[in-house]
């Protein structure tokens, strides 16, 4: 199974691809993780993300179409994936169904997960990260069941994202709705798009994704 993930920053994308994965055996592939990478790793590529995803801005379409068109060429995407965080504008979502084609690959479904833009400041300026394997948590909905300890490795060191402050998150949010959204219309137009309430609790919003890609795979 195929399928993008479409959501406002602090929607919950990356909480739910991980139980995705978990629960579909698809692999997650966020564009947003991938250029943290970049950032980490120094490369001109990293550099040149670096300063506008501070700024809360979108990195060149260019840049992100390349990075997914090779990275979908890898054997571990051959079971299915879950695309996080893209497509973010149409000409990525329009490249993408050019690509797909010419890998002979398509889409099954796109969940968008919909959620307040009041929600989301509070979501992001509470969210923490593993240091060591990357699980997600948050000050007040998710916290780790050992305080200070990540439940699922072990490890001590929490980190919190450099665009994870409330003047981003605005302009993160501003950008999602000038060229996310219209995202939505396009691919239901394909008839692709399942709407999920994100602003239930996060394990009443697994259940929505659960029953949906459950729907999905019975429609073959
Ligand atoms: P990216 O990393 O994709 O960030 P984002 O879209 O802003 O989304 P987030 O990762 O912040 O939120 P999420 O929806 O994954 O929420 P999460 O599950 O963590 O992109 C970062 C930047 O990279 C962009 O700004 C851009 O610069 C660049 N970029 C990336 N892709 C690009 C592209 N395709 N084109 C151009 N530029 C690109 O949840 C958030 C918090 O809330 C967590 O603490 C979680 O525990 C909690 N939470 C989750 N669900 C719930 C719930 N139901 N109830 C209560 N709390 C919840
Ligand atoms: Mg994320």
């Amino acid at each position: 199974m195929n399928l993008v993930l479409l959501g406002a920053p602090g929607a919950g994308k990356g909480t739910q691809a991980k139980r995705i994965e978990e629960n579909f055996h698809v692999l997650q592939l966020s564009t947003g993780d991938m250029l943290r990478a970049e950032v980490r790793s120094g490369s001109p590529r990293g550099q040149q993300a670096d300063a506008l995803m501070k700024a809360g801005r979108l990195v060149p379409d260019e840049m992100i179409v390349g990075m997914i068109d090779r990275r979908l060429d890898r054997d571990d995407c051959r079971g299915g994936f879950i695309l996080d965080g893209f497509p973010r504008t149409l000409a990525q979502a329009s490249a993408l169904d050019e690509m797909l084609a010419k890998k002979g690959l398509k889409l099954d479904t796109v969940l968008s997960i919909d959620v307040d833009d009041e929600a989301m400041v509070e979501r992001i300026s509470g969210r923490l990260t593993c240091a060591n394997c990357g699980e997600g948590y948050h000050d007040s909905f998710k916290r780790p069941k050992i305080e200070g300890i990540c439940d699922v490795c072990g490890a001590s060191r929490f980190v919190r994202r450099a665009d994870d402050n409330a003047e981003t998150v605005r302009a993160r949010l501003k950008e999602y709705h000038a060229q996310t959204e219209p995202i939505i219309a396009y691919y239901d137009k394909g008839g692709l798009v399942r709407r999920i309430d994100g602003m239930r609790s996060i394990d009443q919003v697994t259940a929505q994704v659960t029953s949906a890609l459950k729907e999905c795979v019975r429609a073959g």
